[in-house]
């Protein structure tokens, strides 16, 4: 069923079934003229989004905003919980209670896992999980995967590498889940500390995937049709000493890709720390910015089906 999106929460990906995924994807495609200024629309006039972020954020934040004000919709909120009433010692409950009364639509991201499932108990309106700590950051996927597709032309029966953090970096487990559904190989490389987390190594082998588990870049370029690669999500170690044991252990460069499939796409969700060297970013395998770009149509789709406004 992909017709009633209307009023649904999107806390993790499995909240989205393939269809619709699929027609998110179908529908960010018609926004891109709108989401580029081309062209303009007044769809989500009438609406308001709460936008809070107690996490640091450039893209899915901005690409939110973007996405309403390019619909004609407003954003309010706070990017930093310094300014909100939580430093006084409100509960997290109460201030998604407050923001649901006064908004349509509720973006969150927070530190702790398990936050926007939360929040979407204490809320009315539809709660949208912008990242809830190492959990999941389901519209980064549905952008990931429309960039795939748009790249690749298919999203099943390709390689993907996902490649750095696969501990911490909850990009990549809703990603997981969604290329496993989408019946993608895959190959998790990390460290063997960072590994993908049992759970979502269950996840994807009970959507039929049988990931290879790798633990250099090397052995996984040959094969390679996209490399999704990830910081290491220094904020998350409990132990320094742990980060600074893995960190900077991969690095993509241009005589590394030397020996990549001439067609292979980086992609990576940003922002990137030293994983991914600048010289990398004029080569035809740099697909990131644009990556980054599709935020923009795919969370205009993702609100105007959520939000249930017709165009
Ligand atoms: N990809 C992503 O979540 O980036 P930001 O942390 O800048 O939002």
């Amino acid at each position: 069923m992909t017709s009633n999106f209307e009023g649904v929460d999107l806390v993790t990906i499995r909240d989205f079934s393939r269809d619709q995924i699929e027609h998110v994807m179908n529908l960010a495609e018609k926004m891109i003229p709108i989401a580029l200024g081309e062209e303009r629309s007044d769809l989500l006039s009438s609406h308001l989004l709460g936008s809070l972020f107690f996490e640091p954020s450039t893209r899915t934040r901005l690409s939110f905003a973007s996405a309403m004000a390019r619909l004609g919709g407003i954003t309010l909120g706070f990017d930093q919980p310094l300014g909100a009433s939580i430093q006084k010692g409100e509960t997290l409950a109460d201030t998604i209670k407050m923001v649901d009364a006064y908004t349509d639509v509720i973006v969150l991201r927070h530190s702790a896992e398990g936050s926007a499932r939360l929040a979407a108990h204490f809320a009315e309106k539809p709660i949208i999980n912008a990242g809830d700590g190492a959990g999941q950051h389901p519209t980064q996927t549905i952008l990931d995967l429309f960039t795939i597709r748009k790249a690749k032309g298919k999203i099943g029966d390709i390689n993907v590498a996902l490649v750095g953090d696969l501990k911490y970096g909850r990009t990549v487990h809703s990603l997981a889940e969604a290329l496993a559904l989408f019946g993608a190989k895959l190959m998790f490389v990390a460290p063997k500390t960072l590994q993908m987390p049992k759970e979502t190594v269950r996840a994807v082998e009970k959507l039929g995937a049988k990931p290879a588990m790798l633990t250099t870049i090397e052995e996984s370029l040959a094969e390679a049709d996209i490399m999704y690669v990830t910081r290491i999500q220094k904020e998350r170690f409990p132990d320094l000493a742990e980060y600074q044991k893995v960190s900077g252990e991969f690095k993509i460069n241009n005589a590394l890709l030397k020996d990549a499939k001439p067609e292979l796409k980086i992609m990576h969700p940003l922002p990137r720390v030293d994983e991914i060297q600048a010289e990398v970013d004029s080569t035809d395998h740099a697909l990131y910015f644009q990556q980054a770009f599709n935020g923009v149509p795919v969370r205009m789709a993702i609100l105007s089906l959520i939000l249930g406004a017709k165009s």
